[in-house]
């Protein structure tokens, strides 16, 4: 039996606070942003809308597209490292709002890469048959851990939600492998005290050499070459970081996924909300052989080859 994404939703807060507007606030520029980072501009949540607000709107839409009733969710996995509050989880706050009475739900902590575990944990459910769906969410409320004065973390991140309901696919479709994986070492580098906290250079280094290797990995486990990828996704935290993935996987510039330019690093949402924004514009049609390859605060990293629709 196989596992894919059957239905998928996002939530973007409306609220585009700009490059410009960041010049207003420190001592930074637009043209540093855009050429260090790729970004031009995030979003930002109001007061009103916290992380399990977001994670709502994302999750019904997911359950919508997936033609299901919240009811018929077994499990909501919500990856998140800004919660509303330590406990309850995240995910129990939206199996409440949704009405997803059947789910059982608990909140996974790996930061960036927190869709990936997501997916993957619940690829795990799906193929012993334990479960028939389960809700995935990456989301996240950064805005409310960063130092609006600490220019190394300002100007980097944005707020949102992403979600995919995994369940059962058709024979040769779905997630046909992955790779997770950890370095506790590396948990200096990128934390929260009260704010985010980066050492910006060593996540930068290990994020290059891990996204190449872990894209290259699952490639080679799911039984294929570099030139059968139709599309990759990278984590959206630095377009000079997605670059080098690409680079690695000698794909042309369209084949890869874009949208750190209007989001900024959403952490465990930037792939879901990347996946929906060029499902929107058609950039991914059935069959297509889809790369997911993220890495983050832990330190974590993921990967995850697919081969889209139902
Ligand atoms: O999801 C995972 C989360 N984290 C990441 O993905 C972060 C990975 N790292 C990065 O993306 C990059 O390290 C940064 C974009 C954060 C920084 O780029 P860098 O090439 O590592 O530059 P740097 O930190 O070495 O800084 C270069 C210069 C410094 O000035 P001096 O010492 O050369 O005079 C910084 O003070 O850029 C300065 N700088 C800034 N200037 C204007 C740092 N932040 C800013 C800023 N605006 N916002």
């Amino acid at each position: 039996m196989s596992a894919g994404l059957i239905g998928v939703g996002k939530f973007v807060p409306p609220y585009k606070l700009t490059n410009e507007e960041l010049e207003n606030r420190m001592d930074t520029s637009d043209e540093w942003i855009r050429t260090m980072t790729g970004i031009e501009e995030r979003r930002i949540a109001d007061d009103e809308t916290d992380t399990s607000a977001m994670a709502y709107f994302a999750a019904k839409d997911a359950i919508e597209d997936a033609g299901l009733q919240p009811e018929d969710i077994d499990l909501i996995l919500v990856a998140t490292v800004t919660p509303d509050r330590p406990f309850p989880a995240v995910s129990t706050m939206i199996q409440h709002k949704l009405g997803a009475t059947n789910a059982a739900a608990m909140d996974i902590s790996a930061a960036c890469s927190g869709f990936m575990y997501g997916i993957i944990t619940a690829k795990q459910f799906i193929e012993t048959n334990a479960y028939k769906h389960v809700l995935v969410v990456g989301v996240e409320k950064l805005s409310k851990i960063m130092d609006w004065e600490d220019r190394n973390t300002a100007v980097l991140f944005g707020d949102g939600a992403g979600a995919a309901v995994v369940g059962q696919v058709s024979e040769g479709r779905g997630i046909l492998s992955f790779e997770l994986g950890a370095d506790g070492s590396g948990g200096k580098h990128l934390y929260q005290d009260e704010y985010i906290q980066m050492n910006g250079r060593e996540v930068f280094k290990f994020a290059v050499r891990q996204m190449g290797q872990s894209a290259v990995n699952v490639i080679e486990k799911a039984g294929l070459t570099k030139d059968e990828v139709d599309y990759l996704i990278p984590h959206q935290a630095n377009i000079r970081i997605m670059e080098a993935s690409r680079e690695r996987l000698e794909l042309p510039i369209e084949k890869m996924s874009k949208t750190i330019h209007k989001y900024g690093n959403t952490s465990a949402a930037s792939i879901p909300i990347s996946l929906i924004d060029d499902l929107a514009d058609g950039k991914i049609k059935d069959d297509d052989v889809i790369v997911f390859v993220g890495f983050g605060g832990g330190l974590t990293w993921g990967a995850v080859c697919l081969r889209w629709g139902k």
